[in-house]
């Protein structure tokens, strides 16, 4: 396999330079942590949660869906455990003022910001987002930006059950934001403050639980595969028994290899009945079910699938990105698989001339609900260029002899080939390509 040719820096120019993802408040010197999408990044985003969500709700076992709150109460946070655990160590350097996450420096060297070695004591940090709810400031009125998306479905659990015809096996998926205050955000969307996740849920019997972890890394790997990843970049990693959570019975990461190694793009795990049980006894309420067959109850045991969309994007982002050389000059392309890019074509007049007819095909297409573009913008090579650099798989220009022969010339982003294409078989040669690879 040949080695990637992507930067950090150079995604995160594209990002900005095309619109995919702004740093947030950046007019005001932006905010550390915490970005914005741009008009082709939010399409991106919304095509992963899509996928995401066909994706869990494609199989025979039930998935269905709920939205939660991003606000929890404490009483929420003590149950699930992140009022006491959810922290990372922290570390001062005495001299510059620097903090680091603990593991992220050599305490026996010196600070990296300064060069001096003073450094405090380590401490551990929360990092959920604290706030008030109301007027009152109290004990009672202390509420925290959810850190992930999970409790959310833990304490619907009852609710979903009750109101819902649903029986174990059964999934509940959720897409939404997660806070969580980073020490050190790093690496552009890997590492951020404010984050998207898409979290599944599956409860089942103790008894079935394995069995269904296997099959939920099964297909978690397909979907990324067929998201049009790279296999030789994906890997799944066991976790090691001193690496699992006390109640975990097995985890498995999905990795990427991004330019700075082989990092989580996913956690999978088995985590028994442990979120259930927490709940059920800070609550006072059992989330237990009865089972009619047996007649007797029992706790549900959980399997899941945690990954985050802007994580996913910015893997996306650089299993995509490639450099080639055309007629001398580095031409920058971003290969997303085509029913991934933000456009699936761009619509090109060749002259000013022909830009009504062109216009009609492009506004034709897009009543029809193809993600498309119209670019009339300079020459036809530097508009090639620009679409390239987007990710969009085909340009079709209308020309002269479209006038004629009623064809356009499909331009593969890819291949750089041409070929001619009846206008009234672009739809079909759309809807070839985007189930294409
Ligand atoms: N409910 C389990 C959970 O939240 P996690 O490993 O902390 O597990 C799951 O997070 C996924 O969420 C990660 O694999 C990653 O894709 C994403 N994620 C976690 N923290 C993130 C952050 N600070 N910035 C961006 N994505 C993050």
């Amino acid at each position: 396999m040949s080695a990637s040719k992507a930067t950090l820096e150079k995604i995160v120019s594209l990002c900005k330079r095309r619109g995919f993802v702004y740093q947030s408040g950046e007019i005001y010197g932006g905010l550390n942590g915490v970005y914005d999408c741009g008009p082709l990044g939010a399409l991106l985003k919304h095509t992963i949660k899509n996928r995401w969500l066909t994706h869990m709700m494609s199989f025979a076992e039930e998935v269905v869906l709920v939205d939660g709150s991003l606000l929890g109460s404490a009483d929420v946070w003590k149950a699930s455990g992140h009022l006491d655990n959810f922290s990372d160590p922290m570390v001062d350097c005495m001299q510059c003022k620097k903090r680091y996450r603990a593991d992220d420096v050599d305490l026996e060297k010196n600070c990296p910001s300064c060069g001096n070695k003073q450094w405090t004591a380590v401490r551990q940090f929360n990092l959920m987002f604290k706030t008030e709810l109301g007027a009152m400031s109290d004990a009672t009125s202390a509420a925290y930006l959810r850190p992930e998306t999970a409790q959310a479905i833990f304490i619907n659990f009852k609710n979903v059950m009750s109101s819902f015809r649903v029986k174990v096996p059964f999934g509940i998926a959720q897409i939404g934001k997660a806070f969580r205050n980073e020490i050190t955000p790093k690496q552009f969307l890997f590492r951020m403050r404010e984050f998207e996740q898409m979290e599944m849920e599956f409860f089942c019997k103790g008894e079935d639980a394995a069995r269904f972890f296997d099959l939920w890394v099964a297909r978690r790997k397909q979907f990324f595969l067929g998201l049009g990843i790279n296999p030789e970049r994906i890997r799944l990693r066991p976790h090691a028994s001193d690496e699992l959570a006390h109640y975990s019975k097995a985890c498995i990461d999905v990795e990427y290899e991004f330019p700075f190694g082989f990092k989580e793009l996913e956690g999978i795990a088995n985590r028994a009945d442990f979120d259930l049980s927490q709940h059920s006894k800070h609550s006072g309420k059992d989330l237990g079910v009865f089972d009619e067959a047996t007649k007797s109850s029992y706790m549900p045991h959980v399997v899941e699938c945690s990954v985050g969309v802007d994580r996913l994007f910015l893997t996306l982002l650089f299993d995509a990105y490639d450099e080639d050389e055309v007629d001398g000059e580095v031409r920058t392309v971003l290969r997303f698989h085509p029913a991934v890019a933000p456009y699936t074509a761009a619509i090109m007049p060749l002259s000013n001339k022909l830009t009504e007819k062109a216009e009609k095909i492009f506004l034709d297409l897009k009543a029809k609900g193809y993600r498309v573009q119209f670019d009339d913008g300079g020459s036809i090579g530097k508009r090639y260029r620009r679409q390239d650099e987007i990710g969009t798989p085909v340009c079709l220009t209308y020309d002269f002899e479209t006038e004629t022969d009623g064809m356009v010339t499909a331009r593969n982003r890819d291949t750089m080939k041409q070929e001619r294409v009846a206008i009234g078989d672009i739809q079909g040669y759309l809807d070839r390509l985007m189930i294409s690879k």
